[in-house]
């Protein structure tokens, strides 16, 4: 464990940095904090240090990782070609909470990072830590989030001590990540992008910048297959079971009182604004309603504190579908495998409760 203060000044000749950097470079695995959620770093141009993240997560093969570069200079190095939506976006929102999926340049990053796909998606974050130890790595790092397969990703040093602990050669402690929530992904490598995953970087500020883009229709049904691997499996998910509650607040308190008449011990994930209204087991608020990327810092964190409680199921309140609510939904649709219960409307699950 490292530990460094993301405010100091030189953190690229700090000795932690230059350590950590150190075992990059023997294909070792490094976990860092990034400004979404904290990095499992490996040497992206070596398989052999790939195979160790699939490794460490229990994170199935075909699922390819983001590749993180200290400068947007080195993007030429991997890719056929940058489009000018990419430069754009690289121009306006790097370094910063965005990945970029372009076609793939043969033979230089490891075909394990990318499963062998024709596209390679690039990402520099926006953490002073992070960047100071891709850089003194000298080296492209492959990074997927630093949390065991399916379970929420770390926001946290010790969500990332928990999941990583002796797998793996070290851990920079960094303190808390900012955003929260992983970055957004964007197909470039079609003339209109397509946003695989919504994250830090909203629909509304992308278009902002390079017109109208899509999202993949699967981020919308259950049905679609994800043009993203990433995005069929189980993720985020806490040990008990979520259910997303959409109604009245009349509505979700009979929700509740439904489950504890069952004989179950509920969990309510809240906001500040309502937290004091829920009868329940346990109440966690998790941010505020009114500024929702206090909700995003807070979700992950929240969704594993449930894990320390003995909550037999965890009913939450859903947000608006815009701006930094598509990822928080996204996330919370995911953790719940897609069980909303809907007040008025059927079930649009695939589970019906
Ligand atoms: O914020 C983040 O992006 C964090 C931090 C550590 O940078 N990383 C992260 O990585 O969330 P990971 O591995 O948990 O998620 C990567 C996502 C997956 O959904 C994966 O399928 C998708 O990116 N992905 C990677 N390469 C791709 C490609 N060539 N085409 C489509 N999707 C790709
Ligand atoms: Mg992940």
């Amino acid at each position: 464990i490292w530990k460094v203060d993301k405010n100091v000044d030189n953190l690229l000749t700090y000795p932690q940095i230059i350590e950590a950097a150190r075992w990059l470079q023997k294909n070792a695995l490094v976990a860092f904090p990034t400004e979404t959620v904290y990095g499992l770093g490996a040497n992206a141009k070596s398989d052999e240090a790939v195979k160790k993240i699939f490794e460490a997560k229990g994170r199935p093969s075909d699922n390819p990782l983001i590749i993180h570069i200290s400068d947007q200079e080195e993007v030429a190095q991997y890719v056929e070609e940058i489009p000018e939506v990419a430069s754009k976006l690289m121009d306006r929102f790097w370094p910063g909470p965005l990945t970029i999926i372009l076609r793939k340049r043969k033979g230089i990053l490891s075909d394990r990072a990318t499963t062998s796909l024709p596209t390679v998606a690039l990402r520099m974050p926006d953490h002073p830590i992070a960047l100071a130890v891709i850089r003194a790595s000298g080296l492209p790092i492959a990074a997927p989030s630093a949390n065991l397969s399916g379970k929420p990703s770390p926001t946290k040093f010790t969500h990332v001590y928990n999941d990583m602990n002796g797998k793996i050669a070290g851990i920079i402690d960094g303190g808390d990540t900012g955003v929260g929530l992983e970055s957004t992904v964007i197909d470039c490598t079609n003339p209109t992008p397509v946003i695989l995953r919504p994250g830090g970087i909203t629909k509304e500020e992308i278009e902002g910048v390079i017109g109208e883009v899509l999202m993949d229709p699967a981020l919308q049904s259950n049905d679609e297959k994800p043009k993203s691997p990433g995005m069929k499996y189980t993720h985020y998910a806490p040990k008990a079971p979520v259910l997303l509650v959409d109604g009245s607040d009349l509505f979700i308190q009979q929700t509740i009182d439904r489950y504890i008449a069952e004989g179950k011990k509920v969990g309510v994930l809240t906001t500040e604004e309502k937290k004091n209204r829920w009868k329940a087991d346990i109440v966690l608020g998790c941010g505020k309603r009114c500024d929702l990327s206090t909700v995003a810092n807070r979700l992950y964190d929240s969704l594993r504190a449930f894990d320390e409680t003995n909550v037999e199921i965890i009913l939450s309140e859903t947000f608006p579908n815009r701006g930094i609510g598509r990822a928080i939904m996204n996330r919370l649709m995911k953790a719940a495998g897609h069980r909303i219960l809907k007040q008025s409307r059927s079930i649009d699950g695939r589970n019906i409760v």
